[in-house]
């Protein structure tokens, strides 16, 4: 594998290369076994593929969370070179090549789609990752793109990002990898407390529990059982529960509001300590009302 720091070194290599379909995959690094589903994918479809690396500012409302977010860039070096081939790239831009000064920051107009759930808790942070992303699909000008579906809220607004641009980068969504007690696998797990990462696993198997209730019980009762059996594990803590739908995140509080031929996710975000984790899992119910 290649590694490039700069995007004129990148597009240099791309431009030799000059085959299609460029698949890409954005992270921010401390790679896992999520990523590297990602990457395997990307690689099985696109001839050349591309991974950035780059812990984007912007999107962190949170100046704390962005000085303790793992970094792990020669473990990531590591593990890619077992993955990437030749001509495959990695991008490990410095923040004055996304942002120079010259750049004018955009600002993003998403609707409801960032005004509910992370949107509500983490002001901002959707329109710095539609910033990076807008500016890293510039920079590597790839056919398709590569998105892991743990952070549901972000896929949705990427796929929006994209119709917004008249872009045509193929977004495709690939499934949470988890750990095997269920933990969603996430660069932040690195950051949990032993005693905390023992009992995390608490997070998936109550929305899948819970989903599992959505045909006999109502929303109210559902969120109920989360609060309490979240909140009775020591040290976790729900911040939000919601039912969305796939594409606009309506969040449902009655299952009168339910559309046919419609998918909905719950997704949760939840306190393990200092740590906040996110997860979701589709919820289906053979009730729905039209
Ligand atoms: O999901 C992430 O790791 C980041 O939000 C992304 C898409 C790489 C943008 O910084």
């Amino acid at each position: 594998m290649k590694i490039f720091l700069t995007t004129r070194d990148l597009q240099h290599h791309l431009n030799k290369l000059n085959i299609f379909p460029v698949g890409f995959v954005p992270t921010m690094g401390a790679l896992h076994t999520g990523h590297i589903s990602l990457v395997r994918k990307a690689i099985s479809e696109c001839p050349v593929t591309v991974v950035s690396i780059f812990v984007n500012p912007t999107q962190f409302n949170d100046k704390k969370d962005l000085e303790r977010y793992p970094r792990t860039p020669e473990k990531d070096i590591e593990l890619l070179k077992n993955f990437l081939r030749e001509n495959d790239a990695l991008f490990m831009p410095t923040e004055n090549e996304i942002y120079p000064e010259n750049l004018i920051p955009e600002k993003w107009d998403f609707g409801n789609l960032d005004k509910v759930m992370e949107g509500i808790y983490r002001p901002g942070h959707f329109n710095g990752v539609a910033q990076v992303v807008n500016r890293l699909f510039n920079i590597v000008k790839p056919d398709i793109a590569y998105f892991g579906q743990k952070d549901f809220q972000q896929l949705t607004i990427i796929k929006e990002l994209v119709r917004q641009m008249g872009s045509n980068v193929k977004i495709i969504s690939c499934p949470t990898v988890r750990e095997p007690d269920g933990l969603a696998m996430s660069s932040r797990n690195l950051l949990l407390e032993p005693e905390l990462r023992k009992n995390a696993g608490i997070i998936y198997t109550t929305i899948t529990r819970a989903a599992s209730m959505f045909n006999n019980f109502n929303i109210p009762e559902i969120k109920d059982f989360l609060r309490n059996s979240i909140n009775s594990t020591p040290g976790f803590q729900i911040e939000y529960f919601e039912i969305v739908d796939d594409t606009e995140l309506m969040p449902v509080n009655d299952k009168i509001e339910l559309r046919p031929g419609k998918k909905y996710f719950g997704c949760i975000a939840v306190w393990a300590g200092n740590v906040r984790l996110i997860d979701n899992t589709e919820f289906s119910c053979s009730v729905s009302k039209g």
